[in-house]
Protein backbone atom coordinates (compact mmCIF):
# COMPACT_ATOMS: atom_id res chain seq x y z
CA UNK A 1 0.00 0.00 0.00
CA UNK A 2 1.42 3.63 -0.40
CA UNK A 3 1.76 5.62 2.67
CA UNK A 4 1.63 9.37 2.44
CA UNK A 5 3.78 10.89 4.61
CA UNK A 6 2.85 14.34 4.07
CA UNK A 7 1.55 16.36 7.62
CA UNK A 8 0.26 20.11 7.72
CA UNK A 9 0.16 22.13 10.68
CA UNK A 10 -2.58 24.83 10.66
CA UNK A 11 -1.35 28.31 12.00
CA UNK A 12 -2.54 30.92 10.27
CA UNK A 13 -5.77 32.39 11.66
CA UNK A 14 -8.32 31.27 14.51
CA UNK A 15 -12.43 31.45 14.65
CA UNK A 16 -14.10 33.03 17.61
CA UNK A 17 -17.80 33.08 18.01
CA UNK A 18 -17.71 36.84 18.41
CA UNK A 19 -15.99 36.96 15.00
CA UNK A 20 -18.83 35.37 13.55
CA UNK A 21 -21.95 37.38 11.61
CA UNK A 22 -25.58 36.41 12.58
CA UNK A 23 -26.04 35.49 9.09
CA UNK A 24 -24.23 33.31 7.58
CA UNK A 25 -24.65 34.19 4.08
CA UNK A 26 -22.64 37.40 5.12
CA UNK A 27 -19.90 35.53 7.17
CA UNK A 28 -20.03 33.30 3.83
CA UNK A 29 -19.80 36.81 1.94
CA UNK A 30 -16.57 37.39 3.72
CA UNK A 31 -14.95 34.09 3.59
CA UNK A 32 -15.38 34.31 0.09
CA UNK A 33 -14.15 37.31 -0.60
CA UNK A 34 -11.08 36.69 1.29
CA UNK A 35 -10.75 33.56 -0.33
CA UNK A 36 -11.08 35.71 -3.78
CA UNK A 37 -8.32 37.73 -2.70
CA UNK A 38 -5.93 34.56 -1.97
CA UNK A 39 -6.52 32.25 -4.30
CA UNK A 40 -7.11 33.43 -7.04
CA UNK A 41 -7.78 30.18 -9.66
CA UNK A 42 -10.88 28.76 -9.28
CA UNK A 43 -12.32 29.95 -5.07
CA UNK A 44 -15.92 29.22 -6.18
CA UNK A 45 -14.64 25.50 -7.58
CA UNK A 46 -17.04 23.62 -4.76
CA UNK A 47 -17.88 19.64 -4.41
CA UNK A 48 -21.17 19.06 -5.04
CA UNK A 49 -22.44 15.42 -3.63
CA UNK A 50 -26.12 14.12 -4.12
CA UNK A 51 -27.17 10.28 -3.77
CA UNK A 52 -29.56 8.06 -5.91
CA UNK A 53 -32.85 7.12 -4.97
CA UNK A 54 -31.21 4.24 -2.72
CA UNK A 55 -28.66 6.54 -1.06
CA UNK A 56 -25.62 5.83 -3.00
CA UNK A 57 -23.42 8.88 -3.11
CA UNK A 58 -21.35 10.52 -5.85
CA UNK A 59 -19.62 13.90 -5.63
CA UNK A 60 -18.02 16.16 -8.32
CA UNK A 61 -16.71 19.72 -8.99
CA UNK A 62 -18.90 22.40 -10.01
CA UNK A 63 -18.56 26.16 -10.26
CA UNK A 64 -20.06 29.05 -7.81
CA UNK A 65 -22.03 30.86 -10.15
CA UNK A 66 -23.86 33.24 -7.39
CA UNK A 67 -25.45 32.79 -3.76
CA UNK A 68 -27.66 34.96 -1.82
CA UNK A 69 -30.36 34.62 1.11
CA UNK A 70 -32.29 31.68 -0.83
CA UNK A 71 -28.62 29.92 -1.97
CA UNK A 72 -25.82 28.87 -4.00
CA UNK A 73 -26.25 28.62 -7.93
CA UNK A 74 -24.29 26.45 -9.83
CA UNK A 75 -25.91 25.40 -13.64
CA UNK A 76 -24.77 22.03 -15.18
CA UNK A 77 -26.99 19.52 -17.80
CA UNK A 78 -30.33 18.97 -16.61
CA UNK A 79 -30.00 15.24 -17.94
CA UNK A 80 -26.60 14.51 -16.13
CA UNK A 81 -26.14 11.96 -13.93
CA UNK A 82 -25.95 14.50 -10.60
CA UNK A 83 -29.52 15.79 -12.43
CA UNK A 84 -31.13 12.85 -12.14
CA UNK A 85 -29.91 11.96 -8.77
CA UNK A 86 -31.86 15.13 -7.69
CA UNK A 87 -34.58 14.79 -9.24
CA UNK A 88 -35.44 11.95 -7.09
CA UNK A 89 -33.57 12.57 -4.11
CA UNK A 90 -32.81 16.74 -3.50
CA UNK A 91 -30.28 16.02 -0.48
CA UNK A 92 -27.44 17.88 -1.89
CA UNK A 93 -24.30 19.35 0.05
CA UNK A 94 -21.73 21.55 -1.03
CA UNK A 95 -18.21 21.89 0.45
CA UNK A 96 -15.15 24.75 -0.35
CA UNK A 97 -11.86 24.15 0.53
CA UNK A 98 -9.47 27.13 0.68
CA UNK A 99 -5.96 25.91 1.51
CA UNK A 100 -4.32 29.56 1.14
CA UNK A 101 -6.28 30.27 3.95
CA UNK A 102 -6.78 26.87 5.65
CA UNK A 103 -10.32 26.50 5.69
CA UNK A 104 -13.30 24.77 4.68
CA UNK A 105 -17.14 25.89 4.30
CA UNK A 106 -19.76 22.79 4.29
CA UNK A 107 -23.08 23.04 3.25
CA UNK A 108 -26.25 20.92 3.69
CA UNK A 109 -29.85 21.48 1.71
CA UNK A 110 -31.61 21.02 -0.79
CA UNK A 111 -31.84 21.43 -4.29
CA UNK A 112 -34.36 23.02 -6.86
CA UNK A 113 -33.94 24.00 -10.41
CA UNK A 114 -33.62 27.80 -11.03
CA UNK A 115 -36.12 29.73 -13.11
CA UNK A 116 -35.34 29.11 -17.16
CA UNK A 117 -35.44 33.07 -17.11
CA UNK A 118 -33.18 33.29 -14.91
CA UNK A 119 -30.97 30.40 -16.56
CA UNK A 120 -31.14 32.04 -19.92
CA UNK A 121 -29.66 35.51 -18.40
CA UNK A 122 -26.66 33.66 -16.74
CA UNK A 123 -26.27 31.45 -20.35
CA UNK A 124 -25.76 34.60 -22.29
CA UNK A 125 -22.73 35.74 -20.01
CA UNK A 126 -20.72 32.23 -21.45
CA UNK A 127 -18.13 32.56 -23.26
CA UNK A 128 -19.09 31.24 -27.30
CA UNK A 129 -17.90 28.39 -27.26
CA UNK A 130 -19.01 27.09 -23.87
CA UNK A 131 -22.58 28.08 -24.98
CA UNK A 132 -21.90 25.87 -28.15
CA UNK A 133 -20.55 23.16 -25.92
CA UNK A 134 -23.62 23.22 -23.79
CA UNK A 135 -25.76 22.11 -27.20
CA UNK A 136 -22.67 19.32 -28.12
CA UNK A 137 -22.72 17.64 -25.15
CA UNK A 138 -24.76 15.09 -23.31
CA UNK A 139 -23.30 15.19 -20.26
CA UNK A 140 -22.56 11.74 -18.29
CA UNK A 141 -23.10 9.66 -21.40
CA UNK A 142 -21.19 6.77 -22.46
CA UNK A 143 -19.46 8.59 -26.09
CA UNK A 144 -17.54 6.35 -28.50
CA UNK A 145 -14.95 8.97 -29.24
CA UNK A 146 -13.33 12.33 -28.81
CA UNK A 147 -14.29 12.91 -32.35
CA UNK A 148 -18.11 12.90 -31.10
CA UNK A 149 -17.00 16.25 -29.31
CA UNK A 150 -14.91 17.39 -32.07
CA UNK A 151 -17.41 16.87 -35.16
CA UNK A 152 -20.39 18.47 -32.40
CA UNK A 153 -18.90 21.32 -32.02
CA UNK A 154 -18.16 21.75 -35.34
CA UNK A 155 -21.71 20.84 -36.65
CA UNK A 156 -22.97 23.35 -34.04
CA UNK A 157 -20.74 26.03 -35.13
CA UNK A 158 -21.89 25.75 -38.68
CA UNK A 159 -25.58 25.69 -37.77
CA UNK A 160 -25.11 28.79 -35.29
CA UNK A 161 -23.18 30.86 -37.10
CA UNK A 162 -23.93 34.60 -37.28
CA UNK A 163 -26.47 33.52 -34.72
CA UNK A 164 -27.25 34.00 -31.19
CA UNK A 165 -27.25 30.34 -29.24
CA UNK A 166 -30.50 29.68 -27.41
CA UNK A 167 -30.90 28.42 -24.26
CA UNK A 168 -30.54 24.29 -24.67
CA UNK A 169 -33.81 22.90 -23.11
CA UNK A 170 -31.85 20.38 -21.00
CA UNK A 171 -29.30 22.64 -19.58
CA UNK A 172 -29.67 25.52 -16.67
CA UNK A 173 -29.05 25.67 -13.02
CA UNK A 174 -29.53 24.59 -9.34
CA UNK A 175 -30.01 26.47 -5.73
CA UNK A 176 -28.70 24.75 -3.20
CA UNK A 177 -30.79 26.22 -0.35
CA UNK A 178 -28.98 25.37 2.66
CA UNK A 179 -30.14 24.05 6.18
CA UNK A 180 -27.08 23.96 7.65
CA UNK A 181 -23.73 25.75 7.07
CA UNK A 182 -20.49 24.68 8.33
CA UNK A 183 -17.17 26.92 8.88
CA UNK A 184 -14.31 25.57 9.78
CA UNK A 185 -10.78 27.07 10.15
CA UNK A 186 -7.19 24.88 10.79
CA UNK A 187 -5.55 25.09 13.93
CA UNK A 188 -2.25 23.68 15.80
CA UNK A 189 -2.41 19.84 16.89
CA UNK A 190 -5.54 19.21 14.56
CA UNK A 191 -7.78 20.86 17.30
CA UNK A 192 -9.58 23.11 14.69
CA UNK A 193 -12.00 25.56 14.77
CA UNK A 194 -15.63 24.74 13.75
CA UNK A 195 -18.51 26.47 13.65
CA UNK A 196 -22.15 25.11 12.50
CA UNK A 197 -24.91 27.61 11.09
CA UNK A 198 -28.40 25.63 11.77
CA UNK A 199 -31.62 26.58 9.98
CA UNK A 200 -34.50 26.81 12.69
CA UNK A 201 -38.10 26.42 11.97
CA UNK A 202 -39.10 30.16 12.25
CA UNK A 203 -36.15 31.09 9.81
CA UNK A 204 -33.53 32.20 12.37
CA UNK A 205 -30.14 30.30 12.54
CA UNK A 206 -28.68 28.87 15.47
CA UNK A 207 -24.70 28.54 15.67
CA UNK A 208 -22.74 26.07 17.69
CA UNK A 209 -19.57 25.22 18.01
CA UNK A 210 -18.30 21.72 17.11
CA UNK A 211 -15.70 19.32 18.43
CA UNK A 212 -12.55 19.37 15.43
C1 LIG B 1 -12.84 22.92 -11.78
C2 LIG B 1 -14.05 22.22 -12.32
C3 LIG B 1 -15.20 22.94 -12.52
C4 LIG B 1 -16.34 22.30 -13.01
N1 LIG B 1 -17.51 23.02 -13.13
C5 LIG B 1 -18.64 22.40 -13.54
C6 LIG B 1 -19.89 23.10 -13.54
O1 LIG B 1 -20.01 24.26 -13.11
N2 LIG B 1 -20.98 22.43 -13.99
C7 LIG B 1 -20.92 21.13 -14.42
O2 LIG B 1 -21.95 20.59 -14.81
N3 LIG B 1 -19.77 20.44 -14.38
C8 LIG B 1 -18.63 21.03 -13.96
N4 LIG B 1 -17.45 20.34 -13.89
C9 LIG B 1 -17.46 18.90 -14.33
C10 LIG B 1 -18.04 18.05 -13.19
O3 LIG B 1 -17.06 17.85 -12.19
C11 LIG B 1 -18.55 16.66 -13.69
O4 LIG B 1 -17.55 15.99 -14.39
C12 LIG B 1 -19.79 16.82 -14.57
O5 LIG B 1 -20.68 17.81 -14.11
C13 LIG B 1 -20.54 15.48 -14.68
O6 LIG B 1 -20.95 15.08 -13.41
P1 LIG B 1 -22.08 13.95 -13.19
O7 LIG B 1 -21.82 12.88 -14.23
O8 LIG B 1 -21.91 13.46 -11.80
O9 LIG B 1 -23.41 14.62 -13.41
C14 LIG B 1 -16.30 20.93 -13.37
C15 LIG B 1 -15.13 20.20 -13.14
C16 LIG B 1 -14.02 20.84 -12.61
C17 LIG B 1 -12.79 20.02 -12.32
Amino acid sequence: MATIDLRKDYRLSGLRRKDLHADPFRQFDRWFQQALDSQKDEAHAMTLATADAKGRPSSRIVLLRSYDENGFVFYTNYESRKASQLAKNPHAALSFFWPMLERQVCIAGSAARISREDSVVYFKTRPHGNQLAAWVSHQSEVIPDRETLDDGLKRMEIKYRGRKIPLPPWWGGYCVKPSSIEFWQGRPNRLHDRFRYSRQKNGSWKIERLSP
